[in-house]
């Protein structure tokens, strides 16, 4: 058995996953002050509670952690990065300073053709470890599960390399996170397609070729589409999608980020796990979504970076939709691996509260992975993956704000 006591707080979560997520406060948050917890050896949680109420028959465990001064908390999750990738964009982001826009740079053939420059020529030894230094960076911030997607490689051999890195990664991280893997091969157009009729080769080639071995090598855990202007269209968005859920893949969907080409609607029509992005959703597509289920993952990280508008979480609120928080941790949106960092952009730019941030930070992530049922939450019976943080309220970790860390 192992023991946590003294806990400045223990965090459940107990309303916010009773919720689903939405219209959260802190009350749901279910906060345990001088908190304890016990698991068994497989992390199964026995019992939880007030320190001073620890039942007689655990106060003889030998493995014991006092957290006085912390806090222990449902795992973070990151849902949304785009992980694997070599090289930087970093003159982009000077040229964006200097007036263009992320559209201008990728149609000037910056953008994401330039990291799978910089990802096609190196190594999958070279790529396997800088992935991992990301993730013991990310780890520092008290993320324990963590969605990674390919997408700079935009063939097969090379969305293989990346795939076989997440894979790598998964393996060797297995008893501290949980990693799930999302195949992004439609992130954007190859170098050859110059036509249409190049780009719907493309798709085929996704469909035909790359799914099919995506789930016969076991690369993947759901695949993702970059449905927007200039990228995927509604058409191509839907083939993909449909054939990835035929191959018994979650779906999920990079969704109205830089124009709004409905893609909410399209993602609570195909009742994708999430749609991601949604700075430009309308108020009646995110209805959609809650009324399929769909949840929201919200990237205030991309806004920030790119000095676009915000997704407004009045807009959230009145839709109904399950919010998540994520990095979109990527080279070229979002160079940025600090996710309670996002915590504090969402209330300080977007009118989440602190509580809702931290909902959509730890419930909302596990729903936008499928993982809800087992993670994002703590009660008896359990066995979720825990953050231990060294801070003592949950309020802390969004205040002090682009901290460099605070993990156990
Ligand atoms: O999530 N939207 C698509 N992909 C990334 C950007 C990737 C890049 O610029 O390299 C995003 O913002
Ligand atoms: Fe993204």
């Amino acid at each position: 058995l192992k023991l946590y006591f003294n806990a400045s707080e223990l965090i459940t979560n107990k309303g916010v996953a009773s919720k689903d997520g939405v219209s959260v406060d802190e009350t749901d948050l279910g906060i345990i002050h001088e908190g304890a917890l016990v698991t068994d050896d497989t992390g199964k949680i026995l019992w939880l509670g007030r320190t001073m109420d620890l039942p007689r028959r655990y106060s003889k465990i030998t493995r014991r952690m006092d957290l006085s001064g912390k806090i222990i908390c449902p795992a973070l999750v990151d849902c949304h990065t785009h992980l694997v990738f070599a090289g930087a964009r970093h003159s982009e982001f000077a040229m964006r300073i200097a007036g263009k826009s992320y559209s201008d740079i990728a149609a000037a053939g910056g953008g994401i053709k330039s990291s799978v420059e910089q990802t096609v020529a190196i190594t999958e030894e070279k790529l396997f470890k800088i992935s991992k230094a990301r993730i013991e960076a990310m780890m520092a911030y008290g993320v324990r599960i963590v969605e990674i997607k390919s997408g700079y490689g935009l063939s097969w051999p090379e969305e293989r390399k990346l795939l076989r890195v997440a894979q790598r990664l998964k393996a060797s991280f297995a008893d501290k996170l949980i990693i799930r893997v999302t195949f992004l091969g439609a992130h954007a157009f190859p170098k050859w397609c110059k036509t249409k009729q190049d780009r719907d080769q493309f798709v085929d080639e996704i469909c035909e070729v790359m799914l099919p071995a995506v789930k016969r090598e076991k690369l993947a855990d759901a695949c993702d589409v970059f449905f927007d202007k200039g990228y995927f269209d509604r058409r191509q968005s839907e083939k993909i999608l449909r054939k990835a859920r035929l191959l018994g893949l979650d779906i999920k969907l990079h969704a109205d980020e830089l124009a709004d080409t409905n893609g909410a609607a399209l993602a609570a029509e195909m009742r994708c796990l999430s749609a991601d992005h949604l700075l430009k959703a309308k108020l009646i597509n995110l209805k959609k979504m809650a009324k399929a289920g769909v949840t929201a993952v919200i990237l205030p990280g991309t806004a920030f970076y790119l000095g676009l508008p915000y997704v407004d979480m009045k807009k959230i609120r009145k839709s109904g939709v399950t919010p998540a928080l994520a990095t979109d941790y990527n080279p070229g949106s979002s160079p940025c691996l600090n996710l309670p960092f996002m915590m504090t952009l969402a209330c300080t730019q977007m009118g989440m509260t602190t509580a809702e941030a931290f909902g959509a930070a730890t419930y909302g992530g596990a729903r936008a992975l499928g993982v809800h049922k087992q993670q994002g939450h703590l009660s008896v019976g359990m066995r979720p993956l825990l953050s231990i943080l060294r801070v003592t309220s949950y309020q802390a970790l969004i205040a002090e704000y682009a901290h460099p860390g605070f993990s156990v």
